[in-house]
C-alpha cells in the first residue's frame, strides 16, 4: 500500500453543496488567498454584528480584519487544516463570499468529536443561509470526516444562532460559566451537541423535510 495516499485527514479538502434557499445556492468551500478583499470588506463593516459573539482577539478590530492580516490568518487556518485539526470554509451563495464555517478541535481516536461555529453576512441576514451551512457542514463532519459527535457552544443572549443551532436539531447540554473570553470578558456560553445516532438520515434531509432548503435539480 502506498501510505502516502492515505489521508490523514479525511473530509479536507472539500466543496459541499448546494442546497437552495431563497437568497440562492448555498455552498461551503476551502479558504483562499483571494479571499482577502471579500472577507475584509465585510467584516470591517459588519464589526457590530460580529464583535460581540466572537473570541476576543488582540488588537483593533479595524487592523485585525484589514485585509493585509488575511494572509497570515489564512496560513494558520490551513496549517491548522493540514495537521488535521480543523476545517476552515467559506459560506458562498451564488459564488459570492457570504461568511465562514469553521469545524475546529477535531480529535479522533475513541472521541471523535469537533467544535462548529460560523458567521454570515448580516446583510444576508434572515433567509435561513446559516442554517443551510451548518447542515452542510454537519453532514460533512458525520460523513466523510468520520465523527461521532460535534458540538457547538453560543451565548444565551445570541438568540439568532441559538435558532440555526435548534433548526438543525442540536441538543442543549448545559451552560459553562465564564467559558470563552468574547469581547472582552469571560462569557457564559450554552453548550450543545449532537452525535450520529440523532440524525435521522441527514441533517440536510431534515431541512428538506422542514421546508427550509431544496435540493438542485438534476
Ligand atoms: N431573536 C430570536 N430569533 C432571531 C433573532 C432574534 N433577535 N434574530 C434572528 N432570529 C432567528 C430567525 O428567525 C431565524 O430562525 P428561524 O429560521 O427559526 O426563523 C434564525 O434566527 C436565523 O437563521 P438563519 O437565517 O439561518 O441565520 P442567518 O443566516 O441570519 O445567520 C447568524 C445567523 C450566523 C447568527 C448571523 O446573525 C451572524 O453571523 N451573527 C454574528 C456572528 C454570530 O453570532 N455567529 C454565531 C456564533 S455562535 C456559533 O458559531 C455556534
Amino acid at each position: 500500500m502506498n501510505v502516502f495516499r492515505v489521508s490523514q485527514h479525511p473530509g479536507w479538502p472539500a466543496r459541499l453543496g448546494p442546497v437552495h434557499v431563497a437568497a440562492g445556492p448555498v455552498t461551503l468551500r476551502p479558504v483562499r488567498l483571494r479571499d482577502a478583499a471579500a472577507w475584509s470588506r465585510i467584516r470591517l463593516r459588519d464589526r457590530d454584528h460580529l464583535e460581540p459573539w466572537e473570541p476576543t482577539g488582540r488588537g483593533a478590530w479595524e487592523a485585525r480584519n484589514h485585509a493585509s492580516n488575511w494572509p497570515s490568518l489564512w496560513s494558520s487556518l490551513k496549517a491548522e487544516a493540514r495537521r488535521g485539526a480543523m476545517i476552515p470554509l467559506v459560506i458562498e451563495v451564488d459564488g459570492a463570499f457570504s461568511g465562514q464555517l469553521t469545524i475546529g478541535n477535531i480529535v479522533r481516536g475513541a472521541l471523535r468529536s469537533a467544535w462548529i461555529g460560523y458567521w454570515v453576512s448580516k446583510d444576508l441576514g434572515g433567509q435561513g443561509i446559516a442554517t443551510a451551512a451548518l447542515a452542510l457542514g454537519l453532514d460533512h463532519c458525520f460523513g466523510p470526516v468520520g465523527l461521532h459527535r460535534v458540538e457547538a457552544t453560543v451565548r444565551p443572549d445570541n438568540h439568532a444562532s441559538q435558532a440555526v443551532l435548534r433548526n438543525v436539531g442540536f441538543r442543549e447540554e448545559g451552560l459553562l460559566r465564564r467559558y470563552l473570553d468574547v469581547d472582552g470578558a469571560w462569557r457564559d456560553h450554552l453548550l450543545v451537541g449532537m452525535t450520529v445516532e440523532e440524525i435521522n438520515g441527514t441533517v440536510v434531509d431534515r431541512l428538506v423535510r422542514d421546508g427550509r432548503v431544496t435540493r438542485p435539480v438534476k
